[in-house]
């Protein structure tokens, strides 16, 4: 997008400035190489750390996850290095007392395009702040659409490159729902953008944390939660046929809280209806409220 079309769109979808290779810039002002390996071939990734009234949830799990990738895909940079620049991000922004997020993409920088990567190249680093919805979820509930999982086998990994996740968010999208149950080899994985947890028995599942899924943090402070609450759980995959047994079906992320799910379709004929949100799903939308809402 050059400078002429992004003035064409709604302000207010663009932050007012995002920091780029080490500058803050007016977005408009704000270019990356068409030779960046991010553009040219997806050899990127990113993350997206919420902040509730303006402070910063689990900010240092989304910076080692962030870690993670990066050591993963083997650029070489100090996530770490950009927490003070998060912080900065969201009190420029004057969004510093309400939610938001803050977004970083590194991707491995701009070089001749090759398939293997070349080394010492300057990575590409954009972080930027936005505003969010972060509250009333509780009030909400989805539709879902069962897709095939698609994606590669390192889905662990925050890539830029996202095909399938649109591919798929594009198909529940057309249909009004809100979210795609992603289905590998007959399981449920996780959403396009989200994690899925299942209440089945009085037991809570989700999928193991590996290859298949990403390592949701809200994933994990929901787990948490869960054990507070003295719920058993299994961190174990839940077969299709299995969601005739299943009593409560929820979503987690960081741009979708926890979301109750009333409806799932598969192939235009919905196989699970809950007019309601079930009890545990309500109990733990009320810790995780009490939780993000204490932040001091
Ligand atoms: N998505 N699984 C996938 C595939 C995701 O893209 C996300 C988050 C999650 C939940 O992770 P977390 O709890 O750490 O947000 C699970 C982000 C928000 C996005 O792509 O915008």
């Amino acid at each position: 997008m050059n400078a002429a079309n992004l003035k064409l769109q709604p302000k207010k979808t663009f932050p007012k400035e995002v920091f780029l290779n080490g500058e803050w810039i007016n977005p408009e002002n704000a270019f990356v190489s068409v030779f960046d390996r991010g553009f040219l071939l997806g050899d990127g990734i990113y993350e997206v750390t919420p902040f509730y009234d303006g402070k910063p949830f689990r900010l240092k799990d989304h910076l080692a996850r962030l870690q993670y990738c990066l050591n993963e895909i083997q650029i070489e940079f100090d996530a770490f290095s950009l927490q003070e620049i998060m912080l900065e991000a969201v009190s420029r922004s004057g969004f510093f007392q309400n939610d938001c997020a803050v977004y970083i993409q590194i991707t491995r920088g701009v070089a001749p395009r090759t398939h293997f990567s070349p080394e010492q190249i300057q990575s590409t680093v954009l972080l930027y702040a936005f505003p969010v919805v972060l509250n009333g979820f509780e009030n909400k509930q989805a539709s879902v659409l069962v897709s095939e999982d698609l994606r590669w086998h390192r889905c662990d990994i925050k890539s830029i490159s996202l095909l399938a996740n649109i591919k798929a968010n594009n198909e529940s999208h057309r249909l009004g729902l809100d979210e795609n149950l992603l289905v590998r080899d007959g399981f449920f994985t996780e959403g396009s953008h989200s994690s899925i947890f299942f209440l089945k028995e009085h037991r809570i599942y989700t999928h193991p944390e590996g290859p298949h899924i990403l390592s949701g943090i809200t994933r994990k402070v929901i787990l948490g939660m869960c054990r507070e609450m003295d719920l058993e759980i299994s961190e174990k995959a839940l077969h299709i046929d299995e969601l005739k047994e299943v009593d409560e079906v929820f979503l987690t992320g960081t741009t979708t809280q926890i979301l109750s799910v009333k409806s799932i379709l598969l192939n235009e004929k919905e196989i699970f209806s809950r007019p309601s949100t079930g009890e545990i799903t309500q109990q733990l939308q009320e810790a995780f409220l009490k939780l993000t809402r204490s932040l001091s």
